[in-house]
């Protein structure tokens, strides 16, 4: 890509964008235009959107290509219908509420955190974050509904882009409320599938897995298992994922999960381990690198590249296969415990 002028102001005023979307999620925009075209005047009146400034705001969803404009009104595109629509099964809604509420005002302070992260980013020490974030039912909820808008984008290809049909039961170590286990588990009804993580979410679990339609036998595939991956004995299955979850720890606590999980398999048995990783040079995946600083900022934690993470599954004794790009955003690592 050039770097000239005017993509630099395009660089600079993105969270414009970021902000319309924000706003659009939070106003519920998407939701009342989802099933078909609604005048101006009434979007003004059912959203609660000052005149002065509804049609800019509107229009600017539909330059973004999340809206229509016809003389019936406005509507969703069918990317709005597939992603931003509450409900739809690949919503996102709760990643992006997330970034709006959380992540956008800690990179306020970048320039500051840059010059005082000594305390923080690749130290000895990260404290656990999880207490904190459960403390209330409405966190946990938030938090969780924050990871579902990630992982549902990566349920259909974690399902297409392993061998899922030469094994019988997995779990998802870290797995949050269990929306990668119900997909994984929906797509591929030979499977067992556990999500394992810590006791406040196993109502959110329940819920999700109430709620979903259309998969016959759901309910008595996938179960919640309560219990830390430092301490507790892990589930008895032949894979295990782990997501966004190394992200959060400081090396020696990624290497200390990937050991009980190794130690934890059976012999044949398979961990598969996804983040927004780095490239080896550094120098490629903007987005992996912005990420790493993103978790700096939220953990004192890093992302880190393929390499290092093949390097700790090599030396926990797994046999390592090539990365596998689940979406342009992720990496999927494989290690195979020996025979
Ligand atoms: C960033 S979230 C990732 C969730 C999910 N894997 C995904 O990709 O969306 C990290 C998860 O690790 C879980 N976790 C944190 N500490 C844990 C522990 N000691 N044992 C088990 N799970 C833990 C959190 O509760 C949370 O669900």
């Amino acid at each position: 890509m050039t770097v000239t002028a005017a993509s630099l102001i395009k660089t600079a005023t993105g969270f414009y964008e970021a902000q319309a979307l924000f706003a659009a999620v939070e106003l519920g925009v998407f939701a009342r235009v989802s099933s078909g075209p609604v005048p101006l005047s009434t979007l003004q009146d059912d959203l609660g959107l000052h005149a002065n400034v509804a049609a800019d705001f509107l229009d600017a969803l539909v330059a973004m290509r999340l809206l229509t404009r016809t003389d019936a009104g406005y509507a969703a595109t069918p990317a709005a219908r597939a992603y931003l629509t509450p409900g739809a099964p690949e919503y996102i809604g709760g990643f992006l509420t997330l970034n709006q509420r959380r992540l956008y005002p800690a990179w306020g302070d970048l320039t500051s955190f840059l010059k005082n992260a000594e305390n923080l980013a690749h130290g000895a020490k990260v404290d656990d974050p999880m207490p904190a974030l459960y403390a209330t039912p409405q966190r946990t909820r938030s938090f969780a509904e924050g990871m579902d808008g990630y992982a549902t984008l990566l349920g259909r290809p974690l399902s297409e882009k392993f061998d899922w049909a030469s094994v019988k039961s997995f779990a998802d170590l870290g797995g949050c409320r269990g929306m990668l286990t119900t997909r994984v588990a929906a797509a591929h009804p030979h499977l067992q599938g556990v999500t394992f993580d810590l006791a406040p979410l196993n109502p959110l679990f329940d819920e999700l897995v109430a709620s979903v339609t259309g998969t016959t036998d759901l309910a008595s595939r996938v179960r919640f298992q309560a219990g830390s991956f430092f301490t507790d004995p892990l589930p008895e299955t032949e894979v295990y994922i782990i997501g966004h979850v190394l992200h959060d720890w400081v090396e020696s606590k990624r290497r200390e999960i990937i050991q009980r999980a190794y130690d934890h398999l059976p012999a044949g048995g398979t961990l598969l381990i996804y983040d927004s990783m780095i490239d080896d040079q550094r120098e490629e995946s903007a987005f992996g690198l912005l990420m790493s600083l993103n978790m700096a900022l939220l953990s004192g934690a890093s992302e880190y590249t393929m390499a290092q993470g093949q390097g700790w599954l090599r030396e926990a004794g797994f046999q390592v296969e090539s990365p596998v790009a689940l979406n342009e955003l992720t990496t999927l690592l494989i290690g195979r415990k020996p025979l």
